[in-house]
């Protein structure tokens, strides 16, 4: 099949293909499909064939692809002003922090590009924030199953040994306690802790929402220890899962928490949003950033905070307990589907064995899913996604799970 490139050259899916294995660092094992336009739920790759797009690029197009507002904030902004770095000031970066501050309860935002740089803000603000204070302390207390992004920092409070061991040594102030083990999150934090960084619900370690016991224990340790609490939302964040974030949910308070993905709904953007306490530990120059926050980044996370304000989450409420209990309906088909785990429009089905072969089982049937944690079936669909839409795209993978429970 043949696609028109921007240049109006005509260009074949091998031609794609051959040219990213000469050039591209091969670091990606993609999936064999050639994606060129999207609208709303649905995308189409280089052949015309329509799919349904249950992960959105990883959580990121909440209001799903070409969304009219969101390309018209781009566009307009893009032909307007797109850049000048945070050497000056300009009309979006200050409105985006208000409405952050307004979604979270912490008044400060510093912006960045991305999750993981969302991440490392967090860790180095809080080590600032001990510094500051004339007793500095230097461990993270980290989860297992974890994964906080590619970085230094991030990588060193990621548990998943395979990312970790090629890049050692990482920080080595940090401290692994086993996720939802209350005793041992107790027994781990002390006066030397600067802060215990959590996913409220893990997103790649396999869709795990933190208990409300561990929770509680994370409260407690806080506030026996004075470590600050940093909440990684990237990826359950702004409206995911029915919840602005889902830490709330939990009854945490965090004093950092990070941002990503949904923020600009396809636009790099990332935030660490900070408490006035931590806040008031931080001067001028500790941290920074070329693009962060510019204007073009800025106007599309004002159009997707308008979307989560004018009822997206509300929306997400519902059609997310509708998602639900047809996506538990699917799993009690089939016998290879040994637990569903989530909240919202976020969901896992483990298989409890290597869920590989559904991603290309499903793809197959016209609906996008991904493999995360090796046994589970990651599903972050847009935000916008109607429950007409939902029940399709759950017929498709059901038929997908079937495919592959038959050959088990
Ligand atoms: C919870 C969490 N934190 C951080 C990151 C890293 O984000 P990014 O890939 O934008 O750097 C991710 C990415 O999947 C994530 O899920």
């Amino acid at each position: 099949m043949t696609m028109q490139t921007r240049n109006q050259m005509t260009v074949t899916v091998d031609d794609v293909v051959a040219r990213e294995s000469r050039h591209v660092l091969q670091t990606y094992k993609r999936n064999p499909v050639t994606f060129v336009r999207g609208q709303g739920v649905r995308v189409w790759d280089a052949d015309g064939r329509e799919y349904l797009d249950l992960l959105s690029g990883i959580g990121v197009a909440a209001l799903g692809h070409a969304h009219p507002a969101l390309a018209r904030a781009v566009a307009e902004q893009a032909q307007t002003l797109i850049h000048t770095s945070n050497l000056f000031y300009h009309p979006y970066q200050g409105q985006l922090a208000e409405r952050l501050a307004a979604l979270s309860g912490l008044p400060r935002a510093f912006f960045c590009n991305s999750g993981t740089e969302a991440v490392e803000a967090c860790l180095k603000f809080a080590r600032r924030y001990w510094f500051t204070k004339g007793a500095p302390r230097a461990e993270f207390i980290a989860l297992t199953e974890s994964f906080h992004g590619r970085t230094f920092g991030s990588l060193s409070v990621t548990a998943t040994e395979h990312y970790r061991t090629p890049f050692e040594p990482l920080l080595p102030t940090v401290k692994f306690v086993t996720v939802n083990d209350p005793a041992a999150l107790t027994a781990a934090v002390s006066a030397s802790t600067a802060a215990i960084i959590a996913e409220p619900i893990q997103g790649e370690g396999g869709v795990r929402p933190l208990t409300p016991a561990f929770a509680a224990a994370i409260r407690d340790a806080c506030a026996r220890s004075g470590a600050l609490l940093i909440a990684d939302e990237v990826q359950s964040g702004l409206g995911r899962t029915g919840q602005p974030f889902y830490a709330t949910v939990l009854g945490l308070k965090p004093h950092l928490v990070a941002i990503g993905k949904a923020l600009g709904g396809g636009v790099p953007i990332g935030a660490a949003l900070v408490s006035q306490e931590v806040a008031d530990t931080i001067s001028f120059g500790d941290h920074g950033s070329t693009y962060g926050g510019n204007l073009l980044a800025c106007r599309a996370g004002l159009c997707v905070l308008d979307e989560l304000a004018g009822g997206l989450i509300d929306h997400v409420r519902k059609v997310g307990a509708c998602f639900e209990q047809r996506l538990k309906a699917v799993a009690a088909r089939h016998a290879i589907v040994k637990e569903v785990r989530g909240a919202g429009l976020m969901w896992g089905l483990d298989l409890g064995r290597d869920a590989t072969p559904v991603v290309p089982a499903a793809l197959e049937r016209g609906v996008i899913v991904n493999r995360t944690a090796d046994t589970v079936v990651r599903l972050l669909p847009p935000l916008v996604i109607t429950e007409a839409d939902a029940d399709e795209a759950l017929g498709r993978l059901d038929a997908a799970l079937g495919a592959v429970g038959a050959v088990a």
